[in-house]
């Protein structure tokens, strides 16, 4: 008689505190061979804390973590590694000057027979992994000069082709377009079939129920629950998550929306065919006062180019642009585009944070812009930055923290709380909602309705079809960097809007 094989990875009473907060508290985890399971709990709930002591980021916690039934403690990545684990980070850990074959290879370049690096096969070897995802590119480019999602996918090949047993991926689908994420998830289906194993965490819990076999659902630091992904649903995990009234987020992230009739307030930005080669062509939009538009594309269709053109980040090669019927001249710059009063949060939001200054600072940022140092008295600053803590529930919520030490999705909040402490006449956003849990969306919900009543016009950008549905009063579709669709006073799902892009 023999007993059964210990399972892969097992975490015992795991435990693990940062000063004053307690991220981990007595956490059991089991993965199993051949096994994806998948890991969702609000922003700050504690899985990319548990995600990092398995991979060997943090070697000080109490508990006890078992590989193949025999207890390990892994003192870093490298041991991970040697151990047969690797992990995606929630933040690209993309090494931006090297090139994207580097990247994919980094750690395990092929050598030639004088035992150095051979790039011809390095070359040779990217290409043929980065195929695998779908992605057809020149190895030899700096990785950093790619748009993010390709940034994203080659983080992923390079974890997903390095013959890891157990991988990891915090969020790797947020930036992501809809065919990359099924390209990801048949490469998933490949690993569970050769018998390897995979965490998957993400916020996008219809995509989480759907490609794992077990899920679990984590909450202020507790294990609150784990279930078969086919027996449970989305309420099921909302639930557990957040802990009661669950329908109402749901509802107001629901796949179809009655959009309102077109507004007949003045327009607060008018831009007439605007086009930068080889990204867009053609776009023409209108947005009105106290309205949100929405434009939603596939990754790589231009609209978040569009977004970073109207904001004066990128020059146009064609069209104008009106704010308030008075001519924005954007080839000043982002400079440029402020005077003219166009605000932009771009989609890389934790680039523009400064990981070491405290929470109220990093929020006070653009009023530092307006206002001189000196005439802000740092208690105005903080009162200011603690009301923007609240009402965009920053947990937690205490704005003297380093803004480093919040969760992935926490930062996010702290990034756009700095763009609500003033107004201008047209807001950018760009992804505002990625990485954002269920309820923190349902937060920027409400935030970008509020700004909506003051009046001014609202871009919305993003490459989720979710993210429009939930904020944009009317929605334009870009399709291959044309403005291809609009739709306006009338019932529209997440079918109709990926028909159309
Ligand atoms: N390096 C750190 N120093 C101090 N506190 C930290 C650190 N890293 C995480 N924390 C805290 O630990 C808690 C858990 O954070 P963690 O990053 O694990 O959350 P998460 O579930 O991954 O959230 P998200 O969905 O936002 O990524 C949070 O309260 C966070 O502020
Ligand atoms: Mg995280």
């Amino acid at each position: 008689m023999s007993a059964d094989p210990p399972p892969l990875l097992e975490l015992r009473g795991v435990s693990k505190r940062f000063a004053g907060v307690t991220a981990l508290d007595g956490v059991d985890f089991t993965l199993g061979r051949g096994e994806i399971h998948g890991l969702v709990g609000e922003n700050g709930a504690g899985k990319s804390t548990l995600m990092k002591i398995i991979a060997g980021v943090y070697a000080d916690y109490e508990g006890e973590m078992r590989l193949d039934g025999r207890p390990v403690r892994l003192r870093s990545p490298r041991e991970a590694r040697d151990a047969g684990i690797g992990m995606v980070h929630q933040e690209l850990s993309i090494v931006p000057a090297l090139s994207v074959a580097e990247n994919v290879l980094l750690g395990r370049q092929p050598l030639n027979r004088l035992g150095m690096v051979s790039w011809r096969r390095m070359r040779e070897q990217a290409r043929a992994q980065l195929r695998e995802l779908g992605i057809d590119l020149d190895p030899t480019v700096p990785a950093g000069s790619l748009p993010i999602g390709l940034q994203q996918m080659i983080e992923l090949a390079r974890v997903l082709l390095s013959g890891a047993r157990i991988v990891i991926l915090d969020e790797p689908t947020s930036a992501l377009s809809p065919p990359e994420v099924e390209r990801l998830f048949t490469l998933l289906e490949r690993l569970r079939q050769s018998g390897r194993s995979v965490i998957f965490i993400s916020h996008f819990l219809d995509d989480v129920l759907r490609i794992s076999d077990n899920v679990t659902v984590f909450r202020n630091g507790r294990r609150v629950g784990t279930a078969p992904a086919r027996e449970v649903g989305k309420g099921w995990l909302i639930e557990r998550m957040i802990g009661g009234g669950h329908e109402r987020l749901e509802e107001s992230y629901t796949d179809a929306r009655m959009l309102p009739p077109r507004p007949s307030t003045p327009a607060v930005l008018e831009a007439e065919g605007l086009g930068v080669a080889g990204l867009f062509e053609g776009a023409s939009l209108r947005v009105h006062a106290g309205e949100v538009v929405g434009i939603y594309g596939f990754m790589g269709s231009g609209q978040l180019e569009l977004a970073r053109a109207l904001s004066g980040k990128l020059p146009l090669d064609h069209g104008t642009v009106r704010v308030d019927g008075r001519p924005a001249r954007l080839r000043g710059g982002t400079p440029a585009a402020k005077r003219a009063g166009i605000a932009f949060v771009p989609e890389s939001r934790r680039a523009m944070l400064f990981a070491p200054e405290p929470v109220y600072r990093n929020i006070s940022i653009s009023i530092l812009e307006r206002i001189s140092r000196l005439l802000l008295h740092p208690r105005r600053e903080r009162e200011i930055a603690e009301g923007h803590v609240r009402r965009l529930g920053v947990r937690p919520a205490r704005v003297d923290l380093p803004v480093g030490q919040l969760s992935g999705g926490n930062q996010q909040k702290v990034a756009l709380a700095r763009w609500l402490t003033h107004l201008p006449r047209v807001l950018l956003l760009s992804e505002p909602t990625r990485g954002m849990d269920v309820g923190a969306k349902d937060d920027v919900v409400r935030i970008v309705r509020a700004l909506r009543e003051q009046g001014i016009g609202i871009v919305v950008v993003s490459s989720e079809p979710e993210t429009v549905l939930a904020l944009a009063d009317r929605i334009l579709v870009m399709r291959r960097g044309h403005l291809a669709q609009e739709f306006a006073g009338e019932a529209v799902g997440k079918d109709r809007l990926l028909e159309a892009a």
